[in-house]
């Protein structure tokens, strides 16, 4: 019975990639300095990474993290519901929310816990969620567990999130629009002004997932919400921290009844252990460094600008990416595999993303940016990736 597994379609996948020699998945990460990474003894340039601020080595953020060690020691062992409550997590929670500009902040051991916690408990029997397509798999499985009902409109389609509006919002009692605020695989931002406008239409509630938007987007990395100027429409913001926060973890900020709701019914935040005592540090110190140095955001954007334009010169096809997220468009399943090993080879950890993550003949390179990424790290990136064009007759459109 237990032997079944071996034979399920995943694993057959997996292993006729190793007998290739083209499994890129689960690398053993030897030591690392953000941009760069050892594996196998081999130096390579990272883009295949969320540490967009590079804040993973910030000194300052080294410090407070060594700092909670000492003070709290290393875990919480215990939910904060309970036992596992630490002064310096309602800190966070307090400096998070003025940071986002919400009434309050509650903050999760994951991102991944956040959405499932709150969403599963926003969304009850009599009501509804209207999911863009595609949005994060933690938002898709918070629909497992809410007793509501779920609807998808087309990726960041105002037409179809008007034409689901239409046909859904009078048979439940709540509907919540949930989108990413930045798309984690197309980096591409939500029509957000657009999803106001009709959410206030319909009298509907917007729950943003700013896992990708947050220390990025807006002043001083405040988020999607603050870069359309628009915190004070949107009802609900999701952020992680193992993104751009350098660490683990993840919060749910709006308005104060709401989040105590929450904190008092959300399963996965009341029977989960409380996150530690160093990760709360290091995204407390991340918020301090990223609203006081202006550098490291200049530094990130003018990164972005630079392998935006290279991958426009060398003719490769990269959707509609307006952020540090910059996918490669490739096809075929096979060839992104072949791409990826190819870049390796060549010192660039990149990261293919397959069906059925995308659909079929969609496969794609996702590659990302940091602020610490050196000129002379992007520019080889760019010239592999420019072989790698002319070796595999990489697209130049989307077809
Ligand atoms: C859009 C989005 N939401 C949520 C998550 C989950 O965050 P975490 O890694 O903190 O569990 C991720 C992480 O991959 C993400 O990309």
């Amino acid at each position: 019975m237990i032997r079944s597994y071996g034979k399920s379609k995943v694993l057959k996948r997996s292993s006729s990639i190793k007998k290739l020699d083209l499994y890129p998945f689960f690398r053993p990460i030897e030591a690392s300095a953000a941009s760069r990474v050892t594996v196998d003894g081999d130096d390579l340039v990272m883009i295949g990474s969320n540490n967009y601020l590079g804040l993973t080595h910030h000194p300052e953020v080294i410090e407070a993290t060594k700092k909670a060690l000492d003070r709290f020691g290393t875990g919480c062992t215990g939910s904060r519901f309970l036992n596992g409550n630490l002064t310096i997590h309602e800190e966070l929670e307090e400096k998070l929310a003025k940071y986002v500009g919400h009434e309050k902040a509650l903050v999760f051991s994951t991102g991944m816990q956040s959405n499932l916690g709150a969403l599963s408990t926003l969304c009850g029997p009599k009501d509804c969620m209207l999911f863009d397509a595609e949005n994060h798999a933690s938002i898709v499985d918070s629909s497992r567990l809410s007793l509501g009902t779920t609807f998808k409109f087309k990726h960041n389609d105002m037409k179809s999130l008007r034409n689901q509006l239409e046909s859904v919002c009078h048979r439940f009692s709540k509907v919540i629009i949930v989108a990413d605020g930045v798309f984690s695989m197309t980096g591409d931002i939500l029509n957000l002004p657009e999803v106001i406008k009709l959410a206030q239409e319909f009298g509907v509630l917007i729950y943003l997932d700013d896992a990708h938007g947050l220390g990025v987007m807006g002043k001083q990395g405040r988020g999607t919400m603050d870069y359309f100027n628009a915190t004070k429409d949107v009802h609900f913001n999701m952020g992680t921290f193992s993104k751009s926060f350098a660490s683990i973890g993840g919060f749910v900020s709006g308005p104060s009844e709401a989040m105590d709701y929450i904190k008092h019914t959300a399963r996965s935040f009341m029977f989960s252990a409380a996150m530690p005592p160093a990760a709360v540090a290091t995204v407390s110190a991340c918020i301090d460094v990223v609203t006081r140095d202006p550098s490291i955001l200049e530094s990130l954007w003018s990164n972005v600008d630079f392998m935006q334009k290279g991958f426009k010169e060398i003719g490769l096809y990269t959707y509609n990416s307006q952020t540090p997220i910059i996918p490669v468009f490739v096809g075929d399943d096979l060839k992104a595999l072949q791409v990826t090993q190819y870049l390796y080879d060549q010192g660039v950890f990149a990261t293919p993303v397959l069906m059925p993550a995308v659909p079929k003949n969609e496969a794609l390179i996702r590659t990302s940016y940091m602020a610490g990424h050196s000129r002379s790290d992007l520019t080889k990136v760019l010239e592999v990736f420019s072989k790698a064009r002319k070796l595999y007759d990489l697209p130049s459109v989307h077809h």
